[in-house]
């Protein structure tokens, strides 16, 4: 038995793949010996994440499009010659504002993008996994899909329907050969969290002091955990999430985790 992570031969399609973590995860999975495709709303920062990557096939896409969606997945099948990895990394982040004073428009937009965004892929590449009797999803859920903190009431739900809608499709096709399985991120230093900072909206040092290895994550530290559960070496696993967080689940005290 060979020990440590391989991903020789796999083919693995990344959504969200233009920025943060899912170009990081991408170029990991790379590392680890898939062949890779990415995915991204963004053509700039997809375009950009390509030539990174070796010149990857890329392809432009709104996960939150059905019809997108669909063809995607199949056209990054049909680049690699077929599809063991998919990796749901898309996203947006929440607005940040108090639901009473939250409009309905963007508050649908989030849901669209994160939770349907990563079931239409999931079922998408459940077309494809399903049928061939093997495959591995790892969709990106957070700390605020279990947590729940003020004005962000779409981001934590669609979050914490990431997390459901990973035990469903997992029940759903492990009798088929298909595993599904979540990360849970922390706060990851990408642009996404450097957006919330430059508002104001987030406050580095207090987010350090919450979290009691006293630091953000990086996007590599999630991109090897996604690989971890791609891989063989996670066979037994399904339905999880897995929580990289810097131990943010673990602290249930009040204030500061280093003056608590
Ligand atoms: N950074 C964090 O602290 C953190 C924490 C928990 C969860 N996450 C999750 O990790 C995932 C990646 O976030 P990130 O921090 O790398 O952010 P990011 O903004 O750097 O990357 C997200 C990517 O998703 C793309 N995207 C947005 N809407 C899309 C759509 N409709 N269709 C296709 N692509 C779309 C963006 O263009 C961008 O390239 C997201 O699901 C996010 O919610 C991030």
């Amino acid at each position: 038995m060979s020990v440590g992570i391989t991903l020789d031969g796999k083919r693995a399609l990344v959504t969200g793949g233009g920025s943060g973590i899912g170009m990081t995860t991408a170029g990991i999975l790379r590392e680890f010996g898939a062949t890779v495709a990415i995915t991204d709303i963004n053509e700039t920062g997809l375009s950009s994440s390509s030539a990174i990557l070796g010149g990857c096939p890329a392809f432009v896409c709104d996960v939150a499009d059905e019809s997108q969606a669909e063809a995607t997945v199949q056209a990054a099948a049909d680049a690699l010659g077929g599809l063991d990895i998919t990796v749901n990394a898309a996203g947006v982040v929440d607005e940040v504002k108090f639901a009473l004073e939250r409009d309905m428009a963007p508050w649908q937009r989030i849901m669209d993008v994160n939770l349907r965004g990563t079931y239409q892929v999931c079922r998408a590449a459940g077309r494809i996994m399903v049928p061939n009797g093997t495959g591995a999803i790892v969709n990106i859920a957070s700390v605020n899909g279990p947590g729940g903190w003020p004005r962000r009431t779409a981001y934590g739900p669609s979050k914490a329907a990431i997390i459901a809608l990973t035990r469903e499709l997992a029940c759903e096709w492990g009798a088929q050969g298909v595993r599904v399985n979540a990360v849970g991120p922390g706060y990851i230093a990408t642009p996404m969290i450097q957006g919330l900072v430059d508002a104001g909206k987030v406050d580095t040092e207090r987010l350090n002091n919450r979290t009691p290895l006293g630091r953000l994550g990086t996007p590599a530290e999630v991109g090897q955990t996604i690989a971890f559960l791609a891989s063989d070496m996670a066979s037994y696993i399904t339905g999880e999430t897995l929580f990289v967080d810097g131990g943010w689940m673990a602290y249930g005290g009040a204030g500061d985790v280093k003056t608590f």
